[in-house]
């Protein structure tokens, strides 16, 4: 594909980043290649297709497409896409990073993982709070690894020669603690460390520019944007996206055309949506800090919330995310849930409605309990309706509380 010159803004890159071969192909918006199989030249053709995709090479100009499960025009498009928004950095070099489309979030996780087992350095140090599959699918050792939980300043002291990876998420899910990137990365030393960036998204965050080995996202959420299609993606060195792509190959694990393709057109108005999105949700929590029945409220941009100072640091804003504990404990919890009118009680996040859920019994159900979030904890994905009409329909609930 034609790379297009950086442009000077991530709302422009974000409108036309993996569309460059459009215009040649006579086409505004994104084809969706359906097929599952490709018509080969010759069988030589083919064979070089296959050992091309085993190795671990994307699909290079003239070479046949083979197999869906092994490449597919329009998730490239997509990876191309979000490759460019996670490495955008104006007036600088150009990072070269290359991203790999998955089925799902966690399918891009198990990944990650396996190539790690599959480099002989199964140890993996991770920092609590993770999403819940996330912390669940390391303390199994489902895959093959093993696990350390540690606190942030603990991680070098954690790696062993066989520790491969250092997995962190920043904000976290549920708490929306922020980790200070680069201090883990200085303290990982040659140990790639690997982002969940669903939270921030790259709209506020890219953990690539401060060192990070990995960064990984459930696209279900602020990428797609509207709760209609499910995939995850990893954003890494063309060294380690070439470990990648063979093990999704043989996993199966593969981003379909439909949900790349609305992921892909999700992009164009990430930018826009994580603002407003972010905007109503710093509102929402200085309220919410304000009412009785809330004990605490877990957000980047309260005061005191961000004691090493990486707002503007490392990440451009506080994101669009909201924890708040409610006195009242589980009960109350319940009630809050029940009384809702416009925010929806669901799991998920980062779509245009604003979502409500309990992490302890839903999300986070499957993590030990002594990393499981408290009884009264609530978490908010706030969407774009109107502040007023959040603060009213919220009002109403916490009246049950
Ligand atoms: C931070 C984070 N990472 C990963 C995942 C897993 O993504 P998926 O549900 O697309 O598999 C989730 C899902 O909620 C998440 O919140």
């Amino acid at each position: 594909m034609v790379t297009m010159p950086n442009p000077e803004s991530l709302a422009s890159l974000a409108v036309h980043a993996g569309r460059e071969d459009l215009a040649d192909l006579g086409v505004h918006t994104m084809p969706i290649d359906l097929s599952t199989t490709n018509p080969l030249p010759t069988i030589e053709a083919g064979r070089d297709a296959y050992d091309n995709f085993a190795a671990g090479h994307p699909r290079t100009d003239g070479m046949t497409s083979v197999y869906r499960r092994a490449w597919n025009p329009t998730v490239a498009r997509f990876e191309e896409a979000l490759a460019a928004l996670e490495t955008f950095q104006p007036e600088r070099p150009p990072v070269h990073a290359e991203a790999v489309a998955f089925a799902s979030g966690m399918a891009a996780i198990t990944a990650v993982i396996l190539s790690r087992v599959a480099a002989g350095r199964p140890h993996v140090v991770a920092v609590r709070p993770l999403y819940g599959g996330t912390d669940a699918l390391l303390a199994s050792g489902l895959l093959g690894s093993e696990v350390s939980f540690v606190e942030p300043h603990a991680v070098a002291d954690a790696i062993t020669d066989r520790t491969g990876l250092i997995v962190l998420e920043t904000p976290s899910n549920p708490t929306l603690e922020l980790r200070d990137i680069a201090d883990i990365v200085r303290q990982a030393g040659d140990v790639p460390v690997m982002v969940d960036n669903t939270f921030a998204t790259p709209v506020l965050q890219r953990p690539l520019l401060l060192g990070a080995g990995f960064v990984v996202h459930s696209a279900t959420k602020y990428i797609g944007g509207h709760g209609d299609a499910m995939g995850g993606v990893v954003v890494t060195s063309p060294e380690h996206a070439t470990e990648l792509r063979p093990i999704r190959t043989v996993t199966g694990g593969v981003l379909d055309p439909w949900s790349a393709y609305l992921l892909h057109r999700g992009l164009a108005t990430l930018p826009l949506r994580v603002h407003a999105q972010q905007a109503t949700a710093s509102q929402l929590a200085a309220w919410l800090r304000e009412q009785p029945a809330v004990e605490r409220v877990f957000y980047p941009g309260l005061p005191g919330s961000d004691p090493e100072g990486l707002l503007g640091r490392q990440m451009a804003g506080p994101g669009a995310m909201v924890g708040f504990e409610l006195a009242g404990g589980f009960g109350s919890a319940e009630r809050v849930c029940g009384a809702l009118r416009l925010i929806t009680h669901a799991v998920s996040l980062g779509g245009v409605e604003s979502l409500i859920e309990h992490p302890a019994a839903l999300t986070h159900r499957v993590v030990a309990e002594e990393a499981q979030p408290g009884a009264g904890v609530l978490r908010v994905s706030v969407g774009l309706e109107s502040v007023d009409d959040l603060i009213t329909d919220l009002g109403k609930a916490l009246a049950h509380a």
